[in-house]
């Protein structure tokens, strides 16, 4: 029996585990995390991340093939391959402030692996990290092997949350990277292949070198981002010319060579790796003397910022320029649907520019506690390009204005303003003539993620913005926006 154990029970080490455990029932694998509660909270009923599907999954491998534990050690020891996915957070001080990986909880792994192993192990690099990391991976790992072999493979993963299951299940490609030189590297990339090859189809896994494997899930995900801050850059020229963004993605993304996917204009993507990778793309580039690319990477997040300020301005001024002591009612939180997850989140950015203009929040969102919320929103941001503009909100401010319930109608009765930050299929569904009815007038819509019925809402009696779409003749009076 190949045993695996994987570091880190995150968004990436749990579900990725739990699918290899459940696609191949001769494989044991031992999920191990420092954290105790994220250890007990997979040993329970109430997994520690919503992720449709998952609960099925883990329940029917648990105990049989599927473990999670503290004990870190003791499973690495006994693992054939361990999978590295510990947290790769972006840098907030010393060299490379803003925009480096911080490797701090990669080297501890890899120092513990070297430190405990008695006998050869394939090491695999699961989080994102810079390129060249395996490398540094593979120095720490033999100069500390005590003559044990350790072959180091990269296998980034391009799950995406919300969907973790089904990607999992159903992968484009699934990329190992390795050292395709030597025959130690070759066979470490089979015995990988060979866990795959269970149920993902040959020609959708790709071996690679390790440097195409670490660089190719950045490139990733900085063309997912872009395509995103494109549609987004178009979306104010639509607000500006009268066009609909929907109609514009729709008729760009029929050419083939374009494709449909991925171009929903929004008030800003989010995530634990867009802006993470892109910023480690820029520190790459900067490093390896090409300012030229890493500014073009750049203006991808800048696009961002400037979409999650726009939708801010777009409201203030819509509502006679001030909203301090107004009610809003936030829906959605979290960086997308179907998913507790608030990294980066735009929420987090709209609702601190609202604070920092004295509004009073009433937030809903399905799965992300309150607890969560209240810490996002009194957590400072650094800054990532230095410019001293990030808004920072204390946390009396945040205790006084904010408040959280369970549901959207409680979050929008006698709201002056409703804003959409997350695309929960429930908001699509609400009785919307009785929100209506609750709030004092005019009544106004901000819709971040284009669910609403614009015309529906607009004959119930809203005053409805909707990202890109043709401006409510009410904002067209208002003053141009920043
Ligand atoms: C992403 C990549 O898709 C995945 O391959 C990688 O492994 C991790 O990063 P994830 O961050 O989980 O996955 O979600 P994703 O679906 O990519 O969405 C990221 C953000 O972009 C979300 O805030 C989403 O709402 C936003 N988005 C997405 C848009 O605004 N418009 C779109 O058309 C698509
Ligand atoms: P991701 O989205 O990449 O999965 P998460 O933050 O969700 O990131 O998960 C990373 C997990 O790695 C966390 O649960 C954290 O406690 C764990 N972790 C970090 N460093 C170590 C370490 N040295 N040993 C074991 N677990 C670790």
């Amino acid at each position: 029996m190949v045993k695996i154990c994987c570091i880190g029970a995150g968004y990436v080490g749990g579900p990725t585990m739990a699918v290899i455990a459940f696609k191949c029932p001769s494989v044991e694998v031992a999920v191990v995390d420092i954290s105790v509660p994220r250890i007990t909270a997979w040993n329970s009923d109430k997994l520690p991340i919503y992720e449709p599907g998952l609960d099925e999954v883990v329940k029917k491998c648990r105990g049989k093939n599927l473990f999670f534990s503290n004990e870190i050690e003791k499973h690495v020891a006994a693992a054939d391959i361990v999978f590295v996915s510990v947290n790769t957070p972006t840098k907030t001080s010393g060299l490379g402030a803003g925009k480096a990986a911080d490797l701090t909880y990669w080297e501890s792994a890899a120092r513990m692996i070297a430190d405990v192993s008695k006998s050869s192990k394939i090491v695999v690099e699961k989080s994102t990290v810079p390129v060249k990391t395996a490398e540094a991976i593979e120095k720490i790992l033999t100069h500390n092997s005590k003559g044990i072999e350790f072959h180091v493979l990269s296998n980034p993963e391009f799950l995406a949350e919300g969907t973790a299951i089904t990607d999992l299940f159903n992968p484009d490609r699934v990329l190992i990277g390795g050292r395709e030189e030597n025959a130690g590297g070759l066979k470490a990339i089979q015995t990988l292949k060979d866990i795959y090859v269970q149920w993902v189809p040959q020609e959708r896994i790709i071996c690679t070198n390790l440097w195409s494997a670490e660089l190719s899930k950045l490139a990733a995900n900085a063309f997912l981002a872009q395509r995103i801050s494109s549609v987004n850059s178009i979306s104010a020229l639509c607000e500006a010319t009268g066009a609909n963004v929907t109609q514009v993605s729709s008729a760009v993304g029929k050419d083939l060579r374009i494709g449909s996917k991925f171009l929903n204009a929004s008030v800003g993507f989010g995530g634990s790796c867009f802006q993470k990778d892109i910023l480690n793309l820029v520190y790459i580039c900067e490093c390896n003397g090409l300012p030229e690319v890493a500014n073009y990477w750049k203006q991808v997040i800048k696009i961002n910022d400037y979409q999650k300020n726009r939708f801010v301005n777009r409201l203030v001024s819509s509502m006679f320029n001030t909203i301090s002591g107004k009610k809003i009612g936030i829906l959605g939180f979290s960086f997308k649907k179907d998913t507790g997850d608030t990294r980066e989140t735009p929420a987090i950015d709209v609702c601190k520019g609202l604070l920092n203009d004295k509004a009073q929040l009433v937030i809903y969102d399905p799965q992300v506690p309150e607890a969560q919320i209240f810490k996002d929103l009194s957590t400072p941001k650094f800054d990532w390009d230095q410019l001293g503009s990030t808004i920072q909100i204390t946390e009396d401010a945040v205790a006084q204005s904010v408040k959280v319930v369970h549901n959207a109608y409680e979050a929008t009765k006698d709201a002056h303003a409703i804003c959409i930050l997350t695309e929960w299929d429930e908001f699509k569904s609400l009785d919307y003539q009785k929100i209506y009815n609750n709030m004092p007038k005019p009544a106004y819509m901000f819709d971040g993620r284009n669910v609403v019925d614009v015309a529906k809402l607009r004959q119930i009696g809203f005053i409805v913005y909707s990202i890109g779409k043709p401006l409510d003749p009410w904002l067209k009076d208002m003053p141009a926006i920043a």
